[in-house]
């Protein structure tokens, strides 16, 4: 959720804001705007809607300067228009505010700042910031920001600039993400990576309620009571590439078409190529054998992830395993104690409702593992332990690659935690692991149909709503699958437990109405394959994933694996059908409307 982008240094402030916001804007893009301090005088442009249109106001009204914040708005308070966009300000213009997150006691502190005779333009939270440091400041401006995040409630990263505290550019997190690129001569903060990997690969990971300040000296760290607070830089590993489209339209195809590359990274990064087994095995027996339960946590994709999960786990190690989406699990009362697991599921390691997870039952549980994309992210921060997914760096909205790499990890852990505690042998183990290093040419052998499925994209890109079907492993994929075509087609999409139809959805099916059916999985083939006779008997045309053609469906034909692994298979046709049927509906594929790819308000 939102992107901010902060620099000081030599080169065209502008140009770097605006580079920096084009890397990010995976984060949200309801607005853009930058605010650059020359001398004593702060100029704000922002603008509602995409990038470009702030790049054109840009031209038209160019500014310059050495130090400025950028960002680029998923809205939460105001609708996205011009006056709602960040930078947020002052009445004399002399501070500038751009802030990811949340503030939850706004409207007490707009209340308490009219009484001082503020006045306010816009219907965000964000505008009481650059008041609030406004009324605290005294004769600088980390100060004020120090005493304003005394008041501030909720979450938030903010960038601030003030022309009254010339060359100074002043960043603090709390619950919101926010790190430091450190450059020659030059330094920045970003809410990601992305933002900054044109100029450095060199950053510091700020922690929850911690100040930095840069200026033309460098750049300082501090806690609230401004101690300096030493931190070790963190040597990024990803390269440009990795955040660009290289030869594809979009980053969404470019990231399935990384899935081969992205399932092998994922087993090699804890299996040794020589033995074929895991390098270290990371569960201690005994702990695994007082385990109980298991809480498998995420949001969206993360959380289908977590149901392919649970499945395995309980198929191999069988330990009771629940899942539940991050947003529930934070509010209810599940039963979590020193025998209990959390694992939470998170691409991206920031979702709001996924770290309050995480942050809720540390110390209670007997551990709380993060399955996580990204390191460095508040996930990887803050569990006990981390598994790293090596997907890579993931741009377009739409999650596939960091899905088939969830996936891959996750069987990885139910195959170790099966081993560990002697359900598995060594060579057993090794025969799964086996059948995982087979997929990547699996998935690439999907990929050969792609013009295939492009076509049948065709048929389906002008259907009001389609229906998804599965059974057994295949469920949670025809979940996953509707949450794809959804997300970015805008098609109603539902996705059902297959045996689940005739107890009230078979309602919704007509003559034409049209059935995407999952049968990866073998064992139960049959019986999904009496559903969509159920209803294909009411009219209904049924496009079928599956390991074998069947005359009566329109087949979308995957290699074979073991039942328990056809999730990482079946699913990347569907990721292939969505695609298709947005590009052909002419949508924007990477930024479909109304979403954000991180999620860091609850
Ligand atoms: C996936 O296509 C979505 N855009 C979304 O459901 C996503 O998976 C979810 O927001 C969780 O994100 P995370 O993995 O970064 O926590
Ligand atoms: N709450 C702020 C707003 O709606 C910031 C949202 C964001 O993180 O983009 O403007």
């Amino acid at each position: 959720m939102c992107g901010i982008v902060g620099y000081l240094g030599k080169r065209p402030v502008t140009d770097v804001l605006v580079n920096g916001l084009s890397n990010l804007q995976y984060r949200g893009y309801d607005s853009a705007g930058v605010a650059v301090v020359n001398e004593n005088c702060i100029s704000i442009v922002k603008k509602e809607g995409k990038l470009e249109n702030l790049e054109s106001a840009l031209e038209s009204t160019p500014v310059s300067g050495c130090v400025g914040i950028a960002h680029t708005r998923w809205a939460t308070h105001g609708k996205p228009s011009d006056i709602n966009s960040h930078p947020h300000y002052n009445a004399d213009k002399t501070i500038a505010v751009v802030h990811n997150g949340i503030i939850e006691n706004y409207k007490e502190l707009k209340a308490f700042l009219a009484e001082k005779g503020y006045e306010f333009y816009s219907d965000t939270d964000t505008e009481v910031i650059p008041k609030l440091i406004d009324y605290l400041y005294e004769d600088n401006i980390e100060t004020a920001v120090m005493k304003a995040t005394d008041m501030l409630k909720g979450s938030y990263a903010l960038g601030v600039v003030s022309s009254k505290d010339n060359n100074k550019l002043v960043g603090v997190r709390k619950q919101s993400p926010l790190i430091v690129g450190i450059g020659e001569n030059e330094n920045f903060i970003a809410s990601d990576i992305p933002a900054i990997l044109d100029y450095t690969t060199d950053v510091y990971l700020l922690d929850d309620n911690e100040f930095v300040i840069i200026t033309d000296e460098g750049i300082k760290i501090v806690d609230r009571n401004n101690n300096v607070i030493e931190k070790a830089i963190y040597k990024v590993d990803w390269k440009k590439e990795n955040v660009s489209k290289g030869n594809y339209e979009h980053y969404m195809l470019k990231e399935i078409h990384e899935q081969p590359e992205v399932t092998k990274n994922t087993l090699d990064s804890v299996i040794d190529q020589n033995t074929g087994f895991f390098r270290k095995i990371t569960f201690d027996k005994e702990m695994l054998s007082n385990i109980n339960r298991i809480y498998l946590v995420g949001c969206g994709t993360a959380y289908h992830a977590g149901l392919s999960g649970k499945m395995a786990i309980e198929t191999l190690a069988r330990i009771p395993v629940e899942t539940d989406v991050a947003s529930e699990f934070r509010y209810r009362n599940p039963i979590v104690d020193s025998n209990t697991l959390v694992i939470v599921i998170s691409q991206s390691g920031e979702t709001a409702d996924t770290l309050e997870a995480v942050r809720k039952w540390k110390g209670k549980a007997a551990a709380v593992i993060g399955i996580t994309n990204v390191i460095g992210s508040s996930v990887s921060r803050e569990c006990d332990k981390v598994f790293y997914t090596r997907a890579g760096a993931e741009i377009s909205v739409a999650s596939t690659k960091a899905y088939v790499a969830q996936l891959t990890l996750l069987y990885l852990v139910a195959i170790e935690m099966a081993y560990t505690k002697g359900i598995l042998t060594e060579e057993e183990s090794k025969e799964y692991i086996s059948k995982l290093y087979q997929l990547p040419k699996s998935i690439e052998t999907i990929l050969d149909s792609e013009d295939r499925i492009a076509a049948l994209a065709e048929e389906l890109k002008d259907e009001q709503s389609l229906i998804f079907l599965g059974r057994d492993y295949d469920y949670p994929v025809a979940l996953e699958g509707a949450l794809k075509v959804k997300e970015i087609t805008y098609i109603n999409c539902t996705g059902y437990a297959a045996g689940e139809l005739k107890h009230g959805p078979i309602a919704l099916v007509e003559k034409g109405t049209k059935i995407i059916a999952v049968c990866g999985s073998m064992r139960i083939e049959e019986k999904t394959h009496s559903n969509l006779r159920e209803v294909m008997t009411r009219g209904a045309e049924i496009y079928c994933v599956s390991s074998t053609e069947h005359k009566e469906f329109t087949n979308i034909v995957i290699s074979e694996t073991i039942d328990l692994f056809t999730p990482i298979l079946t699913v990347v046709p569907l990721q292939l059908l969505s695609y298709y049927i947005a590009k052909h509906k002419g949508l924007n594929v990477d930024m479909p409307r109304n979403l954000a790819k991180s999620v860091t308000v609850e």
